[in-house]
């Protein structure tokens, strides 16, 4: 028998203490041994839980306790959770996290301090909730180059703007509605503004490339400013509006890599244009496999504590192994300055007289394609050439001072 402890019952926890009492005889079976939860950390009451005698609010029972082999962390946020993971970590238990945030801002860290203890720090449901993607990255993609990685990483951002667009719902009432499903984060701040979408790609990122991306090297925009009539104008360029992830291996300095999250005009011929609801999808092109796409429920209470406790049996099976993943620390220098980044920008604007504005803009931004108009008193949109940031806001300013 192997004893575990879960720290954290709210969503993700109740689920992998659901998981792992419902399929107990058919886990026990794959991992040829019971896993029996000795403890459950949480600072409220579940009286009516079927394990409620194995609740403590004291993470002493947890850390004295040399019974416990492995320890789950799905309290979320950085304190107390990483100082709780390290001390577990440096006392030889291995850690399962589906804390995104943490391994974000700790990976490096917490990665090495397993390696030096010998056990595994283990965190498939960080990025993607229940789909496959660390592992793959790690395993079944290791042999290629990653030249890119682009994906719909926020379950709530890409709920929400589905509301927008096929319901009209308005963006506060789809935020309700994506909390009250525990798809947000405790403070939807984190996924509307793009946080939890940076915090994921600055993992895989990390992984693929093999140095810590910090979440502030990433340029990172999230949904707040994106309105209806954008999401109707991007329905008549051919496509939807997204809040697209991206890992690029840089065209100029392959050592370097271009990173970022922001809202994207995705074409109807791309995959991720059909991505609805919660679910997520990252298409991932090695220089030898080609694209390949990883799609399913990116947030909710069983898909995410699916893939946490299939992490616990992979601890489980590699008790006295290390599984190897790691990556060094970084300081940002591997991410390209976002200002360097080339991109067709879609510009909105109003002018009195319209025509002399695009011609304008022509000059400017260079040909431009001219977006239909939703309707007759609306603004104008374009969409420039692929241009860098930096070359687009200095033309921009130009082009105000003009129109
Ligand atoms: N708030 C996150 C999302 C939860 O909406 O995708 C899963 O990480």
């Amino acid at each position: 028998m192997i004893k575990v402890a879960v720290m954290g019952h709210g969503v993700v926890g109740g689920g992998v203490t659901e998981i792992l009492l419902k399929n107990a005889e058919s886990i026990a079976k794959k991992v040829k041994q019971e896993i029996y939860i000795e403890k459950v950390l949480d600072l409220r009451d579940f009286p009516d839980s079927p394990i409620s005698d194995r609740f403590t609010k004291d993470f002493n029972d947890i850390i004295s306790n040399d019974e416990i082999s492995i320890v789950v962390e799905v309290m979320g946020g950085l304190k107390p959770a990483y100082d709780f993971v390290k001390q577990c970590l440096e006392k030889g238990k291995s850690v399962v996290t589906s804390n995104k945030e943490l391994v974000a801002a700790k990976g490096a860290e917490l990665l090495a301090i397993a390696e030096k203890n010998n056990v595994n720090f283990l965190f498939e449901a960080s990025v993607g909730g229940g789909i496959p993607i660390i592992r793959p990255l790690h395993q079944c993609l290791s042999a290629n180059n990653i030249e890119k990685i682009n994906g719909i990483l926020n379950g709530t951002t890409n709920f929400i703007l589905n509301k927008m667009i096929n319901d009209k719902m308005s963006f506060e009432d789809a935020l309700a509605l994506a909390q009250e499903k525990g798809y947000a984060e405790r403070n939807p701040a984190a996924d509307i503004e793009g946080h939890d979408a940076c915090r994921k790609i600055c993992i895989l990122a990390s992984l693929v490339y093999g140095t810590h991306v910090y979440p502030d090297s990433v340029h990172t925009e999230g949904i707040t400013k994106v309105s209806l009539t954008d999401v109707e104008y991007a329905s008549k360029w051919g496509g939807v509006v997204k809040l697209i992830a991206s890992a690029r291996i840089s065209a100029k300095d392959n050592t370097k890599q271009e990173i970022m999250v922001a809202p994207m005009f995705v074409s109807r011929d791309c995959q991720l244009s059909n991505v609805d609801g919660v679910y997520n999808e990252i298409l991932v092109r090695g220089d030898s496999s080609g694209s390949v796409g990883f799609y399913g429920r990116g947030a909710g209470k069983l898909p995410t504590a699916s893939a946490v406790v299939a992490d616990v049996m992979d601890c489980v099976l590699h008790k006295d192994e290390r599984r190897d993943i790691m990556w060094k620390d970084g300081n940002g220098e591997n991410v390209v300055p976002y200002e360097e980044y080339e991109n067709a920008m879609y510009v909105r604007f109003s002018a009195d007289d319209e025509q002399t504005a695009l011609a304008k803009a022509n000059e400017i931004f260079g040909k431009c394609d001219v977006i239909e108009k939703i309707d007759a008193t609306a603004d104008t949109a374009i969409v420039t050439p692929e241009l860098s940031y930096a070359d687009f806001v200095e033309k921009s300013k130009k082009f105000a001072e003009l129109c």
